[in-house]
C-alpha cells in the first residue's frame, strides 16, 4: 500500500527549523501524490536531554525500531558541550545508529549546475559531480572497546598522568556487508568503486582492503574496484572529484571525506544522507534519513539554515523505504528548478547574487515547484 510511517526526530539548534520544511514537502505528497503518512514526532539529542535527562528515551528508540522510516534534524550544541559524555546529544544519534543496526550510510554528492560557481572549488572540476560516499556506520573507532579516559599514573614520563583511548575494530563480516551494499549501489549507477583505508598504517585497514577485494572477486567481478589510502583519497577528491563513482570507506573517514564532499556541491546545507540496516519482514530496509550537517548553532533561532540537505534526505526516504523512485526524481528536480531559478539560503550567496530566502521560503518555493512540474 501507499501508507507509511515516519518518525521525525527535529532534535537541536537548526534541526527543527528545517525540518518543518521537509513537513510541508511530506503533507504535499500526501495531498497530490496519493500517499497517506502515519506520523509520529519524539525527541533526541539535547532536546530530548532537556525533557528526560536523557539524549534518547527507550520508548523513542522502540518506536524507531518499529517504523518504516526515521527522519532526523540534527542533535547538539554549546549548551550541552560540558555535560557528563554518556548523556551527550551525541550519544542519541549513535544509540540510534548502532541500536537499529544502520551500517550502510549513504552520503551522495552532487554537484548542482546553478551552484557550480559557488563551489570553492572551480566549475571546470565540479560541474556534474555526482559521487556517492558509503560510509560504514555502526563500528570502527566510534564504538569499539577498549575506549575511556583513565589516570596513567604509573607512567611518570606523563605529565598530566592520563590517558584517552579509542579503539579501531572492524570485523570480517562488517566489512563484507558494507562492501556489498557499495557494489549493489554500484550497479545502478557506474558500476565502479573506490575503497579507501589506510592499509599502510593500519591492520584493520589491511583487513578491509582484503575483505573489500574478497566480495569483489567471489559476488561483483563486473564492478570496477580500485584502492586508495584515504588521505590520497582527500585529496583527490578535491583534485580531482569526477574521477569517483563510489567510495567505500569506514565510519572515521567517510564522517571526514563527506564533509570534505560537501564543499565540491556548495554547501554543507546541501547533503542529504541515508542510514541503512539490513531487510525488515516487509522487504524495506530499517532506515534513518538525516542531512550531513550539525545543529549549526552560529546560524540557529535566526531562519537562515538552508533546508535543502533535510529535504533532499527525505527524497532519499521516497527511494530507499518507500519505493517511490518518481517522486524522489520530482523532488530532487524541483530542489534543483529552484536554484536555477536563482533562490539562494544564506550559505548559497555568492558574489553572483541571487534571490536571498528564509529557511521557510526556500521550503515553499520547493514545495511551489512540485506543484509547477
Ligand atoms: P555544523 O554542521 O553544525 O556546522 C558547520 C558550519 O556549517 C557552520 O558554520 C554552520 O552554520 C554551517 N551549516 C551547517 N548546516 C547548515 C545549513 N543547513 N545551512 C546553512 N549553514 C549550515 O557542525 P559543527 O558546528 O561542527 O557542530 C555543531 C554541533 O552539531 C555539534 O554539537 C556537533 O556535534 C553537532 N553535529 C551533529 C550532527 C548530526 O546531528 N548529524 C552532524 C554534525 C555535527
Ligand atoms: C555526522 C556527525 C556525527 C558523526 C556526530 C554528531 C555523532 O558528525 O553525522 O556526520 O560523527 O557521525
Ligand atoms: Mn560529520
Amino acid at each position: 500500500s501507499d501508507s507509511y510511517s515516519l518518525l521525525i526526530l527535529p532534535g537541536d539548534g537548526i534541526g527543527p527549523e528545517v525540518m518543518a520544511e521537509v513537513v510541508k514537502v511530506i503533507d504535499w505528497f500526501g495531498a497530490n501524490r496519493g500517499m497517506s503518512f502515519d506520523i509520529s514526532e519524539g525527541l533526541v539529542g539535547g532536546a530530548s536531554y532537556d525533557a528526560h535527562g536523557t539524549p534518547l528515551t527507550d520508548e523513542t528508540m522502540v518506536k524507531a525500531q518499529v517504523v518504516d522510516a526515521v527522519l532526523l534534524g540534527a542533535v547538539g550544541g554549546p549548551k550541552y558541550d560540558l555535560l557528563d559524555f554518556s548523556v551527550k546529544p551525541e550519544r542519541g544519534l549513535l544509540r540510534l545508529r548502532k541500536e537499529m543496526d544502520l551500517y550502510a550510510n549513504l552520503r551522495p554528492a552532487q554537484c548542482f549546475d546553478a551552484l557550480a560557481d559557488f563551489s570553492s572549488l572551480k566549475r571546470e572540476v565540479v560541474a556534474g559531480l555526482d559521487i556517492l560516499i558509503v560510509r560504514e556506520l555502526t563500528s570502527g573507532v566510534y564504538f569499539g572497546e577498549p575506549r575511556g579516559i583513565h589516570s596513567d599514573d604509573n607512567n611518570p614520563d606523563n605529565e598530566g598522568g592520563r590517558v584517552g583511548i579509542n579503539t579501531q575494530r572492524y570485523t570480517s563480516g562488517e566489512i563484507r556487508r558494507v562492501a556489498r551494499s557499495a557494489f549493489e549501489l554500484a550497479r545502478r549507477r557506474n558500476n565502479k568503486v573506490c575503497s579507501m583505508e589506510k592499509a599502510n598504517v593500519m591492520e584493520s585497514g589491511i583487513l578491509w582492503r582484503e575483505e573489500v577485494q574478497w566480495v569483489h572477486d567471489n559476488e561483483y567481478p563486473d564492478v570496477d574496484l580500485t584502492h586508495m589510502y584515504a588521505d590520497n583519497g582527500a585529496m583527490q577528491l578535491v583534485r580531482n572529484p569526477r574521477q569517483f563513482d563510489v567510495i567505500v570507506t569506514d565510519n572515521l573517514f567517510g564522517d571526514l571525506l563527506s564533509d570534505a564532499a560537501a564543499m565540491l556541491t556548495g554547501s554543507l546545507g546541501m547533503l542529504p544522507s541515508a542510514s541503512l540496516g539490513a531487510p525488515m519482514a516487509n522487504g524495506r530496509p530499517k532506515a534513518m534519513y538525516e542531512p550531513v550537517h550539525g545543529s549549526a548553532p552560529d546560524i540557529a533561532g535566526q531562519g537562515k539554515a538552508n533546508p535543502i540537505a533535510c529535504i533532499l534526505s527525505f527524497a532519499m526516504a521516497l527511494r530507499y523505504s518507500f519505493d517511490q523512485g518518481q517522486a524522489a526524481s520530482d523532488l530532487e528536480r524541483a530542489v534543483e528548478k529552484v536554484l536555477a531559478d536563482g533562490v539562494r539560503t544564506a550559505d548559497l550567496m555568492g558574489p553572483e547574487g541571487g534571490t536571498p530566502v528564509s529557511t521557510a521560503e526556500m521550503g515553499d518555493r520547493i514545495v511551489a515547484a512540485l506543484s509547477q512540474a
